[in-house]
């Protein structure tokens, strides 16, 4: 089990659209931790470029990460009637959406985007992975087939699920997920949900590790709110195999974090769940777009991806953080930077000391 060959218990998140890079895999890799190749909103070539690139850099495992289209992540957990319904794209609230985004496209000199449909080259990303394998697949948004799931397996890849309930880390099993991702509201970026409903709880990586650690046998990865050695350490001794980290990384030398985004990382701005941006819910730090949007946005991807897309990357390109999506965890205060490779090296050795502590404490 690769998990349990790491120096330090740490993944890299994988973190789609420019933030992790094959330099950032590398590095944590090669201090001893697990990296990620981001291959969601990525064409298969520029996957298997990245994955041909970490390859030169590491021989160290490494996962890749893709998402689960919206149809299929339907399709493969036991839903009900109504949540599939629940589920379908309501096309007046992504009209009247779209409408409102007119005046946000004339502020930055460009055009809403074409909201449309897409499954972000599943089939193909899927066939060139089990052409090509590597040794761990992760997936979020759902669960591939179970044909797609064994493909993978028996090329030797790991597969693993992200999970944000009990009733998904079942299916997930059932599925024949050999590890689970949980993922707790406090993350940062996209909600790994394998529907897209309004969330009756949102369950914490705390509440989340426990329920599933007693449901299901399986090596269980924390995500959310994960950004030092005490927690970390906690989420070891709650019954994690390992973390996974993503706001951790955000201000690493590594990572194509936006200089605007880094700069408000450093600020005190509270987080919020929206779906303003892309249309599903998603994690970051407040600014006026997601304040503006929130209210209305409707659930609706990758459309609304598709539609804000022109605005965000027009906004980026004049740096104004009030446009696009900084995504950030609920810790994300006390993010460090500095080379991915120190900071796994440093977490690593924070836990250790965490968990000597905590031992001390619970001494009679
Ligand atoms: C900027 C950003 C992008 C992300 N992109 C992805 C992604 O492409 N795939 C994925 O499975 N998770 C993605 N995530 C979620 C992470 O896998 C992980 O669940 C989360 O970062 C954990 O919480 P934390 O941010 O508090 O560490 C992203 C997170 C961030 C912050």
């Amino acid at each position: 089990m690769i998990l349990d060959e790491l120096r330090h218990p740490i993944v890299q998140a994988p973190m789609a659209g420019g933030t992790s890079t094959p330099a950032l895999a590398i590095a944590v890799c090669e201090a001893g931790g697990l990296g990620f190749v981001a291959g969601g909103y990525r064409s298969v070539e520029a996957m298997q470029a990245d994955i041909a690139a970490v390859r030169i850099g590491t021989t160290a495992p490494f996962g890749v990460n893709l998402f689960v289209p919206g149809v299929r992540s339907v399709t493969s957990v036991a839903v009900d009637e109504q949540s599939v319904d629940k589920h379908a794209v309501d096309a007046q609230a992504l009209q009247l959406y779209v409408d409102r985004l007119g005046p946000e496209a004339e502020h930055y000199g460009t055009q809403v985007g074409v909201p449309r449909p897409d499954d972000d080259g599943w089939a193909a990303k899927l066939s060139a992975l089990v052409a090509d394998p590597v040794p761990i697949v992760s997936f979020t948004f759902g669960a591939p087939s179970a044909r797609e799931i064994s493909d993978l397996q028996g090329v030797g890849s790991q597969v693993w699920l992200t999970v944000t309930d009990v009733a998904e880390a079942r299916a997930a099993r059932s599925a024949g997920a050999d590890v689970l991702v949980l993922q707790g509201v406090e993350a940062g970026g996209h909600r790994g949900s394998w529907l897209d409903v309004d969330e009756p709880e949102g369950l914490s990586t705390f509440a989340l590790l426990r329920l599933v650690s007693r449901a299901v046998d399986l090596p269980l990865v924390a995500a959310g709110g994960l950004i030092d050695g005490p927690g970390i350490a906690a989420a070891l001794v709650a019954g994690a195999t390992a973390v996974q980290l993503g706001t951790a990384f955000l201000l690493c030398d590594e990572v194509g974090t936006h200089p605007v985004h880094r700069e408000r990382l450093g600020g005190d701005t509270p987080t919020a769940l929206t779906r303003a941006f892309t249309g599903r819910t998603a994690r970051a730090l407040r600014n006026r777009f997601l304040d503006a949007h929130t209210r209305g946005a409707p659930a609706a991807y990758p459309q609304v991806h598709f539609a804000t897309a022109p605005i965000r990357a027009a906004a980026r390109e004049q740096g104004d953080g009030d446009g696009f999506n900084l995504f950030a965890g609920q810790t994300y205060r006390l993010a460090t930077g500095g080379s991915a490779a120190e900071l796994v090296k440093s977490l690593g050795a924070q836990t250790r000391q965490a968990l000597a502590t905590a031992a001390t404490r619970a001494e009679p």
